[in-house]
């Protein structure tokens, strides 16, 4: 079911409801190949968001609510589908978000299609907002991929960075590899090239040199997990940009929708971080680079205290706390 407000853009929509099954864009592939898989499953749909198939925590949220839809119209057990769904991936709360609410719906495919359309506009409205703290020329630090690919389209801090974009602001991105698994390098590299924005990938570790330079205006991130003091998990690696920016006084923002604040979590200090395989340290693209037996640590996300934070863009506008 085609999203109204993405037939403009040059980047298919991250997930779709096609009626009796899920469609979605096989990020694995990206940048070489744009891929749609159809899924019939929710053991496939399990196998495919661990894998980082579809990753980011919005486009995890709609994924959750379809899953529970797709449950619902094979007439299967919906409790053990959407426990299926929220093991496969704890940090991202939209997940579960998702599944949740499609589970309290009485019709869960409806509600999936909503979750879907909604998150589209919530992020351009996330995009308006994020617009004013964009100065023109601005050249702009992101890490990971928060773009349409993250989400169902448009993107939160990516989002933010696109709006700007079109409002003539000509920002430029330095782009974070974002290793382990190079979300930057692979994903947000190729987003903003569709979308004609200037783009300059750099090593996740030239952050500080770049902002001793002067060469970064602001950073924006988007988020995992916002616990209710406005602590922030993030990709790897988003704790040490941020504690960088407040030592360069960059400013230091952070884009997501309000359906990532966890009211429930009271802090960053009680929020699950994952843990992923250790493949994903050693190799990259399948290519092994370290010794074999080495022991690798691989702490999918990080918890950026609150104090670090210059402000939060939501669909509602700009905050320097949540809640
Ligand atoms: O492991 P990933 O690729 O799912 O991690 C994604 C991120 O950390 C994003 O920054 C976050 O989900 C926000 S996406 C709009």
């Amino acid at each position: 079911m085609p999203l109204p407000l993405l037939e403009d853009s040059p980047i298919p929509p991250t997930i779709e409801w096609m009626g009796g099954h899920i469609r979605l864009i096989d990020q694995r592939r990206l940048p070489e190949d744009l891929v749609l898989l159809e899924v019939h499953s929710i053991e496939k749909l399990c196998e495919l968001i661990f894998a980082l198939a579809i990753r980011g925590a919005p486009a995890l949220g709609a994924a959750g609510a379809m899953g529970v839809a797709l449950a619902s119209v094979q007439g299967r057990d919906l409790a053990e589908a959407a426990s299926l769904l929220k093991a496969t991936r704890p940090t991202a709360v939209n997940l579960a978000w998702g599944v949740d609410r499609a589970l309290a719906a009485a019709d869960p495919v409806a509600e999936a299609v909503r979750i879907a359309a909604d998150d589209v506009a919530a992020n351009q409205a996330i995009g308006g907002h994020g617009t004013a703290v964009v100065p023109d020329g601005a050249r702009v630090l992101t890490h990971c991929n928060t773009g349409s690919l993250a989400c169902v389209g448009w993107g939160t801090a990516l989002g933010v960075i696109r709006s700007a974009h079109e409002a003539g602001r000509q920002p430029s991105v330095w782009v974070d590899e974002t290793r382990p698994v190079l979300q930057g390098a692979r994903l947000t590299a190729w987003e903003l090239q569709q979308l004609g924005i200037p783009a300059t990938l750099v090593v996740d570790s030239m952050a500080g040199s770049l902002m001793a330079a002067g060469e970064v205006d602001l950073a924006i991130v988007g988020a995992d997990r916002i616990a209710a003091n406005g602590d922030v998990a993030n990709k790897i690696g988003t704790y040490s940009l941020a504690v960088l920016a407040r030592y360069h006084d960059v400013p230091f923002y952070v884009a997501a929708p309000t359906s990532t604040i966890d009211s429930a979590t009271p802090s960053g200090a009680r929020i699950v971080v994952e843990l992923r395989p250790d493949a994903e340290v050693v190799e990259i693209g399948g290519v092994r680079l370290a010794p074999e037996g080495v022991p690798a640590q691989n702490w999918a996300f990080d918890v950026t205290p609150t104090d670090l934070v210059t402000g939060y863009i939501t669909e509602e506008g700009i905050s320097t706390s949540v809640g």
